[in-house]
């Protein structure tokens, strides 16, 4: 059985005050959580401090992104070395807003994956339609194409490491979730992919969240789908009741 992940991307929120209080709610909460593994990813500069914060709790620290390369002359850029070094354990890679407002292409998530598995990271990785995708039913291919083209390379055993988000980019800060149905059909689809591209073992193993306007209200039916093994939360995880709601929702 998947034990369901609630994962908080706080994206480019907080201050420093605000980033430690919010890690501090968490962790208080996280005691009461007991049907979910939790984490949050908040800012790469604010990873050490949450860090501190979430010590002695059982929540789990994530990076929003990483470069590809170990070290070196690549001027702005944060590797997977570093970032186990500060504590995380995850990465959230190819999210919808790195794809399509920096630029990421399939190819640069695939090799992030590879080194984010490399340094022994959890990669998360996202996939998600367009909404005029969605509108031309193309969804199934657009999911499948970021599936092959970010995961290639990978061994059964890395698949088998790795947390997959769908995040639908039409439900993604817009309040418009999809509908538990909507949802279920584009995880098992993945669920599929893992079976045919792998084995019935890996897909079985491998965690699918949903992420898309995630609030308490709506948690309970999107996770209680047989394919939907947790959350992705954008603007729902900056506040520590909203986030442990929908933690409590499973
Ligand atoms: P919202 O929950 O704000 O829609 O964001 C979802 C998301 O992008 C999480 O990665």
């Amino acid at each position: 059985m998947r034990r369901p992940l609630i994962a908080g991307n706080w994206k480019m929120n907080t201050d420093h005050a605000a980033a430690v209080s919010l890690a501090e709610g968490v962790a208080k909460g996280a005691g009461d959580i007991d049907k979910a593994d939790l984490l949050v990813c908040p800012p790469f500069i604010y990873l050490e401090s949450v860090a501190k914060a979430l010590d002695s709790s059982p929540v789990a620290l994530g990076a929003q992104n990483m470069y590809a390369q170990p070290n070196g002359a690549f001027t702005g850029e944060t590797s997977a070395s570093m970032l186990t070094d500060v504590g995380a354990e995850y990465v959230i890679l190819g999210h919808s807003e790195r794809r399509n407002i920096i630029g990421e292409t399939d190819g640069m998530v695939n090799e992030k994956t590879l080194a984010a598995l490399e340094a022994g990271l959890v990669p998360i990785v996202c996939v998600g339609e367009l909404l005029e995708q969605r509108e031309a039913s193309k969804t199934g291919e657009v999911i499948a194409q970021q599936f092959a083209g970010s995961l290639a390379g990978l061994s059964a055993d890395q698949v088998g490491k790795t947390v997959i988000a769908y995040e639908p980019v039409w439900a993604i800060g817009t309040g418009k979730v999809a509908t538990p149905e909507q949802a279920e059909e584009v995880h098992a689809d993945l669920r599929r992919l893992l079976a045919e591209s792998y084995n019935g073992e890996i897909a079985e193993k491998v965690r699918i969240l949903y992420g898309g306007s995630v609030k308490p209200g709506n948690a309970a039916e999107l996770i209680s789908q047989p394919n939907v093994d947790g959350a992705l939360v954008g603007g729902a995880s900056l506040k520590p009741d909203d986030f442990l709601g929908i933690a409590a929702a499973v």
